[in-house]
């Protein structure tokens, strides 16, 4: 455990459509206290186009953020001379909202010269059970949204060995294609997953992607579009058709994640022993049958699943602030040169294929 002086860091976050601010404190002893939690969600501006459009995002974390970070300073009931540091997620993400928040943290540190932390975003999911739960490296993550679909070695602050991506469609992704192609509203993740409690999983035998082998890669394209073919064949789709459908699709992608993550356990305990725990996070971590499925691949692997509460796995500004905590404590600050970046590789020594998070227009 660290045994330094508490902190108070303000977190910013805006790389997708959510405009978010929080205020975090670490304390001497490591442990974390959440002041203020902060999100503003855009969803409903995106929903007319069935998908985030950059610009518009970029142009609402504008018209946002200032009274975002207001309310989140007052709500903390603290002011920027108290801070000891100002973190925001400098990408990977859609760039125009990067630029809008690290830029505005930049702004911060300079007046009230504070340290600036710019934080990768991927890094900020990674480290939130440790703001939840206090739990010690190392650790599996599988992270799972509408960008990005990865199983992590989480083995210390700025260390971190990605064991599996996916090689087409991020996996809420491909539950938002989905939903679209079948006529569901935007996000389709959880109407896929309300369609699909009452279909039937065995009326399609769906592809199961990437079953059985050896990496612990993803892809989910092939799956998306032999749901596609279905659903052309049998238009117009009843009701009926679309549970069905869905609830094939959910199957199909329940069965290949806890075989990716099988794998991804056992290439962890190969090269970094055992870890204290399973962890996800993400937008799909909300899927209760991805749970229970989660559930049952950390007993077989004989360690424990951990999902922090909904409001920390999806995007929040909370996460931003304490991966910034995490770095100050570890000496981690960055200078006014610091680059927004729309691609920004969690690991440097991974052999696993790039996922970029800025193809994530799900049109
Ligand atoms: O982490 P998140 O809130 O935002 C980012 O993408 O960064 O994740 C949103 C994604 C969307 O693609 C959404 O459809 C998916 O998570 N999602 C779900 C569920 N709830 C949200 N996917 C499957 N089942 C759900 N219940
Ligand atoms: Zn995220």
């Amino acid at each position: 455990m660290a045994n330094d002086k508490p902190t108070l860091i303000l977190g910013i976050e805006t790389t997708c459509d959510e405009t978010a601010a929080a205020v975090v404190e670490r304390q001497s002893d490591g442990a974390g206290l959440i002041l203020s939690n902060i999100v503003r969600s855009q969803t409903d501006e995106h929903v007319p186009f069935g998908g985030v459009v950059p610009e518009i995002a970029a142009r609402a974390h504008v018209d946002a953020l200032d009274g975002i970070i207001a309310t989140a300073m007052k709500q903390a009931g603290t002011g920027f001379a108290e801070l000891s540091g100002v973190a925001a997620a400098a990408g990977p993400g859609l760039i125009g909202g990067v630029i809008v928040g690290l830029t505005t943290a930049k702004a911060i540190a300079m007046v009230h010269d504070t340290p600036l932390i710019a934080v990768n975003h991927l890094e900020a999911h990674a480290l939130t059970p440790r703001l939840t739960c206090a739990l010690a490296f190392p650790y599996c993550l599988f992270l799972a949204s509408g960008g990005h679909t990865q199983i992590v070695a989480v083995l210390g602050v700025g260390n971190y060995v990605r064991l599996g991506t996916t090689l087409d469609d991020a996996m809420g992704e491909a539950f938002d294609k989905v939903a679209k192609m079948l006529g569901l509203p935007y996000p389709g993740g959880p109407e896929v997953e309300r369609a699909a409690a009452g279909g039937d999983p065995q009326r399609f035998s769906f592809p199961r992607p990437m079953l059985g082998r050896d990496d612990a890669n993803f892809s989910l394209s092939g799956l998306k579009t032999a749901v596609r073919n279905e659903a052309s064949r049998l238009t117009p789709l009843a009701p009926r058709d679309v549970s069905d459908l869905c609830a094939g699709f959910q199957a199909a992608v329940l069965e290949s994640t806890a075989d990716r993550l099988r794998v991804g356990l056992k290439l962890f305990q190969q090269r970094f022993g055992a870890p204290r725990a399973l962890v996800a996070a993400g937008g799909v971590a909300a899927n209760q049958a991805i749970r229970s499925a989660l559930q049952s691949v950390a007993a077989s692997a004989e360690t424990t699943l951990i999902i922090p509460p909904p409001a920390l796995c999806t995007d929040n500004g909370a996460m931003i602030a304490w991966a910034g905590a995490e770095r100050l404590a570890a000496g981690m600050t960055d200078t006014m040169e610091a680059a927004p970046r729309a691609r920004w590789l969690l690991d440097a020594g991974s052999t696993a294929p790039a996922e970029f998070a800025n193809t994530r227009a799900r049109f």
